[in-house]
């Protein structure tokens, strides 16, 4: 039986975004069945976190699994050992591997030489968890996907690229503005084009953060400098100035809009001081779904997986 990995939202097609929005409610109501009793999972992380590794760790607790956290310093992939080794070691002991990397490509090894899912936890190409997350607080607040526009101000990063494909999935038209060299790549836009295709979401770019947030329903944003990138974050400060959701920007927005943003925030960059506690801000019910969320992703790609 194939492994199915889960490196991309572009994994899923739309239907199962839904199931898995409905199987995380259900989920999150209570419902959390010990389908992972005696399977285990590996954290493997490059990088630092705080919601991603707990969210996880609880997730196989309440499925009655074990998480087992790697952290950056402990695996060293590529410097104390191959990610190829990694990965053949790794998938002997347990039954999925949640990896966070620097490179996108660290994650397409894994899947090359494991024969358990790899479940992207976040790369410099995608954060495709938290995209998932943010459609379920969505769904929640505003009780559908279809036809809803969401707005993301800032660069065209893992977030953006990730947000950007499950919005073309789900039927959510996406605005971006970003400021000239951080847009999003031209192979990301040319893949949900053809997703949105089918779903008919509509994808606009811009450079005007007015522009992009007028009217829309949901507006979202993250930081101007990712994990990875902090030699830029001066340069980055000045490129990304006029890109701050703050309270006169939202006030475009549509008069219920929800304002999101994945966390870590850099108060006073990319959001203005307070704006998480501003009345309009789900940031916190986002954190809280990605439990859930993930629940539902590894009930899915675990117990329906196949050890090698
Ligand atoms: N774009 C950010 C997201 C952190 C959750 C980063 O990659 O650092």
């Amino acid at each position: 039986m194939e492994v199915k990995h889960f490196l991309s939202v572009a994994d899923l097609n739309g239907d199962e975004v839904e199931q898995l929005i409905k199987q995380a409610s259900l989920m999150k109501r209570g419902n959390t069945p010990r389908v992972l009793s005696g399977k285990s999972v590996a954290l493997l992380f490059e990088k630092p976190s705080l919601r991603t590794k707990v969210s996880f760790d609880i997730a196989m607790e309440q499925l009655g699994g074990h998480p087992v956290y790697l952290s950056p310093a402990e695996v060293g992939i590529g410097k104390r050992e191959s990610g190829s080794d990694v990965a053949r070691v790794l998938c002997r002991y347990v039954d999925g591997i949640v990896a966070r990397t620097f490179s996108h490509q660290t994650l397409i090894t894994l899947t090359e030489y494991s024969s358990v899912p790899i479940v992207n936890a976040l790369s410099d190409l995608e954060h495709p968890c938290q995209a998932l997350a943010d459609s379920l607080t969505i769904y929640e607040n505003k009780g559908r996907l279809a036809n809803l526009t969401l707005a993301f101000v800032g660069d065209g990063n893992n977030v953006a690229n990730s947000l950007l494909l499950a919005a073309s999935l789900t039927g959510v038209n996406f605005h971006i503005a970003s400021p000239s060299g951080y847009e999003i790549k031209k192979e990301m836009l040319s893949q949900a084009r053809k997703l949105a295709a089918s779903s008919g979401s509509r994808i606009e770019l811009t450079g005007d953060p007015r522009a992009a947030v007028k009217d829309v329903d949901v507006v979202y944003t993250d930081v101007w400098t990712s994990m990875g990138q902090e030699t830029e974050a001066e340069e980055r400060r000045r490129i990304f100035s006029d890109y701050q959701v703050n309270e006169k920007l939202l006030s475009l927005a549509k008069k219920d809009v929800l304002f999101m943003h994945p966390l870590p925030a850099h108060h006073g960059e990319e959001i203005s001081p307070g704006l998480l506690d501003n009345p309009h801000s789900v940031v916190f019910a986002q954190a809280e779904n990605r439990l859930h969320l993930q629940k539902a992703l590894l009930a899915k790609l675990l117990s329906s997986s196949n050890r090698g």
